[in-house]
């Protein structure tokens, strides 16, 4: 099971350091889940510190660019990101993918270029409200699986993490139903097997809460959840962590 704090736009480098140290002795050492932490880029040195007696725990950038260097201003390499210490990378994230106009194709390239730099992506597909309403999820979420992993070999299937995002729950109080979540995992889980996966990751984001966290992880579609605002404090996040993990040890 994975837990994955995407913090945004948010919590600098102190701030990070005072996380760290609060969570980690809130939420202690275990082998059945893994932390993943997305800090800004220039949180991320410091993240990866305070984590370092943390074999739960890795950390990772919220986006990178496709190429290995050059004259890209503002962005970062996967090459880059790795030798500041993340193993992990989220790919197209819908703030990327609306906010900033990344394409399917872009999307893509950022998820080659994080496979054949050793770093473990984390790829974000989901729905806008609009084409929910028009009954195109499905094949929305299929377009889009489809476009950011076209070509690639099923060992790099097998190492790509997959999160469903609705972009109408992000940030918004509203979620999709756990059986709806769950339909999705299940379309995104069969195409990942197709293409070569064994036992593929999906995790649910879009206003995940403490109070949700429960009746969403009892649909064991569910491998994880990828988390925005109830992030970013040590209070909401660890007791998040910790009911997630106690409400899959305990059958419902
Ligand atoms: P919220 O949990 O704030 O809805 O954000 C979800 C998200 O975008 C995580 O990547």
């Amino acid at each position: 099971m994975i837990f994955a704090a995407n913090w945004k736009m948010n919590i600098g480098p102190s701030e990070a350091r005072r996380f760290a140290k609060a969570f980690v002795e809130a939420v202690p050492l275990q082998s059945r889940r893994e932390i993943w932490f997305f800090p800004s880029a220039v949180t991320l040195t410091t993240t990866v510190k305070a984590f370092r007696d943390r074999p739960d725990i890795r950390c990772g950038v919220q986006d990178v660019h496709w190429a290995p260097d050059g004259a890209f201003t503002g962005a970062i390499s996967v090459a880059l990101a790795a030798a500041s210490g993340a193993t992990l990378a989220l790919v197209g994230h819908s703030e990327r993918r609306h906010l900033f106009g990344e394409s399917d194709d872009e999307t893509g390239k950022k998820v080659r270029a994080v496979l054949e730099g050793g770093l473990t992506p984390l790829l974000c597909v989901g729905e806008t409200l609009e084409e929910r309403e028009r009954g195109d999820t499905m094949a929305v979420v299929l377009r889009q699986l489809e476009m950011a992993l076209a070509g690639l070999e099923p060992e790099q299937i097998r190492r790509t993490v997959v999160a469903y995002e609705p972009v109408w729950a992000i940030g918004t109080g509203r979620t999709a139903t756990p059986e709806d979540a769950a339909r999705v995992h299940a379309l995104i889980r069969a195409s990942l097997v197709d293409w070569g996966a064994t036992t593929p990751k999906v995790l649910y984001g879009g206003s995940v809460k403490p109070d949700n966290i429960v009746s969403l992880l009892a649909q064991h579609e569910l491998d994880g959840v990828l988390v925005g605002g109830a992030s970013l404090t040590t209070a909401t996040w660890s007791s998040l962590v910790a009911k997630g993990v106690e409400a899959r040890l305990t059958p419902q």
